[in-house]
């Protein structure tokens, strides 16, 4: 038994994510841990939603809220629709958590003792009438390049031009829209990353196994042009967690926070820390799954997230824990493999959440099923390339891998054996060749199958068990119980024990990727059997004759033509 460690990139707090989100990494996180507790290890499986930052003050300010009410409710929102999609996250905290703060507080105090922060004044725009600085998106103005009256301090939205506040003509305040602007000198902490790019290019050369979409990304920035650059880890902003140094002030520091992207990877550590208190557990509870020195160092750990994600959690978030462990007395588990994700495009174009174009994780739930999604997603996860979401496929997979195979075998053996035998395991004779050619196909495939997803190789998985489910369907045309039923019953109760049997099998090993239909067939089957069928023959005589079962309703329900097309129009956001 191995101890695994699975976090998932954390959600941003402002607002209900879409498809793409979750499919680039909460989802196939959860199809991973799924299937380590289902081989028996021991896992934990963290997510959080990331709540600090620009984004969660401004989204805040739009709802009209204050933004510590605002995380409450959207942690809320998120958290539901996460159990929604059956997402079996061991915990899923919160960046805001007392825990990140002293976590956070803490590591930057390590990273301060190490000699590895630096601190630099800077010139920024402060707003007089709100009384703070501006960061460049908070500033609008009108813009030098095509004359769009409301372009950001980043960028213009209108023509793409990145921009400095600086070149904005008549800028004003995004918050207030007041004039009084003013070039102030502020102070800010920057991690010496550079000090520890040898450090960090020896542990990303050691990741042999690390696939090359991650492995690039990193390197690309760890030598490309000027090499890796030192890093701002403080912003003007009033949400976040405070400059300390430790449990102490840092002096010139007052009234700033932590960059969201430093404290939240940190929060992966911390939701863990969360966990254990909701638990009642003490600190060692935790620790045993961070720390090398206190239990650690026999831990698995894996991350997932979408490829944007990669340089944060290749360089800074290992830098971040390189440094505090300076001299050896902190020795924080880094990750052993980080899984990445493409993105998914939706209907000949992008998701997108300001628009409002594509689908969202509450009006999913809304029209299906989480199985339906669940299947369609991880069956087309953007592995090797970007992949796209239309409605037409959807239709076409549900259809035909749920409904017309899975869905249909289970409706044909047990309605077939209620008709025949009644609602119980018939007996009948010992089983055949064509049932000894079926547990060999079936041995073959699960073991492929076992190795795609001990790899995380979602698309290939997914193929595997829609082959597993495949080979039932064929066996049961082939055997055509119904027909063998007319010249020798024996022979055909013994067809439909080993299908009987079959669907208990195909629960097991499909629960990863569709967790709800799983429980209604195991339920059916009337067992609560779920160990891995390592010997597929035994598996198949797991349910004795004479055990009973029930029939289940409809498994999966096809979609309609008029169905697909309604949501089509339903969900095609306001692009123009
Ligand atoms: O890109 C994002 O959605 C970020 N909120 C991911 C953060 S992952 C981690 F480091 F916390
Ligand atoms: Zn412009």
């Amino acid at each position: 038994m191995a101890r695994i460690l699975i976090t998932s990139a954390l959600p941003y707090i402002n607002g209900i994510k879409h498809l793409g989100n979750l499919v680039g990494s909460q989802l196939p996180a959860d199809l991973f841990a799924r299937y380590m507790r289902a081989r028996g290890h021991e896992v934990m499986f963290i997510c959080a939603t990331d709540e600090h930052g620009t984004p969660a003050e401004l989204a805040a300010a739009k709802a009209g809220k204050p933004v510590d009410e605002y995380c409450t409710e959207m942690h809320e929102v998120q958290s539901e629709l996460a159990q929604g999609f059956k997402l079996s996250f061991d915990h899923f905290g919160r960046s805001s958590s007392p825990e990140n703060h002293q976590l956070t507080q803490h590591m930057a105090g390590r990273l301060k003792a190490a000699g590895l922060i630096a601190e630099v004044s800077e010139k920024q725009v402060y707003s007089n009438a709100d009384g703070r600085f501006l960061p460049d998106r908070y500033i609008e103005g009108t813009c030098p390049n095509c004359g769009y009256n409301r372009a950001r301090g980043d960028q213009c939205e209108n023509c793409t031009k990145q921009l400095d506040p600086t070149n904005l003509i008549e800028p004003r305040s995004a918050i207030s829209g007041s004039t009084d602007l003013e070039v102030r000198e502020t102070k800010h902490l920057f991690l010496r990353q550079r000090e520890m790019r040898d450090q960090l290019r020896d542990w990303i050369k050691s990741k042999k196994d690390w696939p090359v979409l991650t492995t690039s990304i990193a390197l690309k920035w760890l030598d490309d042009g000027d090499g890796l650059q030192d890093r701002g880890i403080t912003r003007d902003l009033d949400w976040g967690v405070a400059v300390k140094d430790g449990q102490n002030d840092w002096p010139g520091m007052e009234g700033k926070v932590f960059y969201v992207w430093f404290d939240a990877p940190i929060e992966y550590i911390a939701a863990t820390a969360e966990w254990a208190h909701a638990n009642n557990l003490g600190d060692e509870a935790w620790e045993r799954w961070w720390r090398e020195d206190k239990g650690a160092s026999d831990v698995q750990y894996y991350e997932f997230m979408g490829k944007d994600n990669v340089p944060f959690h290749t360089l800074s978030f290992p830098a971040t824990l390189m440094g505090a462990n300076h001299d050896g007395t902190e020795p924080w588990k880094m990750v052993d493999y980080i899984k990445s994700f493409n993105y998914l495009n939706y209907d000949g174009g992008q998701f997108s959440t300001s628009q409002g174009r594509g689908v969202f994780m509450d009006m999913a739930l809304s029209i299906l099923p989480s199985d339906y999604w669940r299947w369609w997603l991880l069956s087309h996860a953007p592995e090797s390339s970007d992949s796209e979401f239309t409605w037409e496929n959807f239709q076409a997979s549900v259809n035909k891998d749920l409904a017309d195979v899975l869905g249909n075998l289970v409706s044909r053996v047990t309605k077939f054996c209620r008709s025949k035998f009644g609602e119980v395991v018939p007996e009948g004779g010992a089983y055949g060749p064509r049932e000894e050619k079926l547990i060999a196909d079936l041995t073959e495939k699960l073991r492929a199958y076992e190795g795609f997803m001990e790899a995380m190789e979602v698309r290939k998985s997914s193929n595997e068990l829609r082959a597993l489910w495949v080979l039932g369907n064929e066996y049961l045309q082939e055997a055509a119980p119904w027909s063998t039923f007319k010249t020798d019953p024996e022979a055909a109760a013994a067809q439909v024990r080993l299908a009987l049997n079959l669907i208990r099998l195909y629960a097991v090993i499909s629960q990863p990727f569709i967790p709800d239909a799983a429980q209604t067939m195991m339920q059916a089957m009337g067992s609560d059997d779920w160990s891995w069928p390592t010997d597929v023959a035994a598996a198949l005589a797991t349910l004795p004759a004479g055990h009973a079962f029930t029939t289940p309703e409809v498994l999966f329900a096809k979609i309609a033509d008029e169905q697909r097309e309604d949501w089509q129009a339903r969900f095609s956001g306001v692009r123009a």
